[in-house]
């Protein structure tokens, strides 16, 4: 990190983090934000249809009202994933309940699907951009039918976003991940396709799933994904888990954890729906990336696209042309001449 970005980063790094999110958005919404090309041959990867200019994407929750998708795209990103958007507004949990573990170079938060709603979320997206912008969807806290809302939501932007993601692994929304299992997930994933198969055109819809689950649950949620014809799933969300080495002052704070320490976990369990979906639909890795070496393994163990948030805190925007680089290099190196190449290969 170096030059003016680097030195914001750092100013950022000594304010409440929630308030130093807010400073972010409003300085990407300015157009201060860096600037590189998406493009690059070697990352260029299609994804369910989707043709990304490269395989690093923004994950959900640091642009939750679509308001900088554009400004991200633009600083490099092969993709970016707003939301999660719920149908009506609502302002999540108290504050404070975002946290920087500085030491672990990780984050917890238990912000609990704080967004300004679908209508501000629709009128954003409707913007002119160039690149791919996914949105990811949810339900209000207090709704009376829970799936009605992802239903609602993949409606309302129906022919807005280019992709959609169905998140059922939020740990702060109390129950939202029982939806992950059984009957719930095959109704959810049922109403879903039914709802986009009334709809013109076609949009790829994924699943983003919890790092928290067994073999049997992740082999029950791709034969569901395989079953209901949903697209691909994104593994993986925030962990309710605490890694024992865990040192910064804020680990025992409520929420989910994400960044470095959960690297490991993420990548063994997208190792895991690798071998559960056999092939019948592709992978989007995510939970710690922080270096073009952490994409890297991410791809050998399944991704055929990654995404990050939490390094970014740490690192600023400037960091994933510094992970693209590396992992162009990476690739090279080891003999594939694309990402498509190496998916799986570990
Ligand atoms: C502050 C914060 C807010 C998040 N909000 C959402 C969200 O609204 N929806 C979602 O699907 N994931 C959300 N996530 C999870 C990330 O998209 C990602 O799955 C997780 O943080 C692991 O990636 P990372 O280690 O690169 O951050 C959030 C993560 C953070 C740190």
């Amino acid at each position: 990190m170096s030059g003016l970005h680097g030195l914001v980063t750092g100013a950022l790094g000594k304010l409440d983090p929630e308030d130093a999110h807010g400073v972010a958005i409003a300085a990407l919404k300015a157009g201060l934000g860096p600037r590189a090309e998406a493009r690059d041959p070697t990352l260029a990867v299609d994804l369910a249809g989707l043709a990304l200019p490269n395989a690093v994407g923004l994950a959900a929750g640091f642009d939750k009202n679509a308001e900088v998708g554009p400004a991200m795209l633009a600083a490099g990103f092969g993709f970016v994933e707003c939301g999660t958007v719920t149908p009506l507004p609502q302002p999540g949990n108290p504050r404070p309940r975002l946290f920087r573990l500085t030491e672990d170079r990780a984050v917890i938060n238990r912000l609990g699907f704080n967004n300004a709603g679908l209508e501000a979320f629709a009128a954003n997206l409707a913007r002119p951009r160039r690149g791919v912008l996914g949105a990811n969807i949810g339900a209000n806290k207090d709704a009376a039918d829970r799936i009605g809302d992802y239903v609602t939501g993949l409606k309302r932007l129906w022919g807005l976003a280019d992709y959609f993601t169905v998140n059922v692994s939020s740990p702060n929304t109390p129950g939202l991940r029982d939806l992950q299992q059984g009957e719930a997930l095959a109704e959810l994933l049922g109403r879903v396709a039914e709802a986009r198969a009334a709809l013109p055109g076609h949009a790829p819809v994924f699943l983003k799933a919890a790092p928290d689950l067994d073999e049997p649950a992740i082999e029950q949620i791709c034969d569901a994904v395989a079953t209901h014809g949903l697209d691909g799933a994104v593994v993986s969300n925030t962990t309710l888990s605490r890694p024992d080495d865990l040192r910064s002052a804020s680990r025992g704070e409520a929420g989910g954890l994400s960044g470095a320490p959960l690297m490991a976990l993420a990548t063994r369990v997208l190792g895991l729906f690798r071998q559960a979906a056999a092939g019948r639909f592709p992978l989007i890795g995510v939970g710690g990336i922080a270096s073009g070496a952490d994409a890297y393994a991410k791809i050998r163990a399944g991704a055929r696209a990654v995404q990050l948030y939490s390094a970014l805190v740490f690192a600023g925007p400037g960091l994933v042309l510094e992970i693209r680089r590396d992992l162009a290099a990476r690739l090279k190196a080891d003999g594939f001449a694309s990402v498509a190449d190496a998916v799986g290969t570990a």
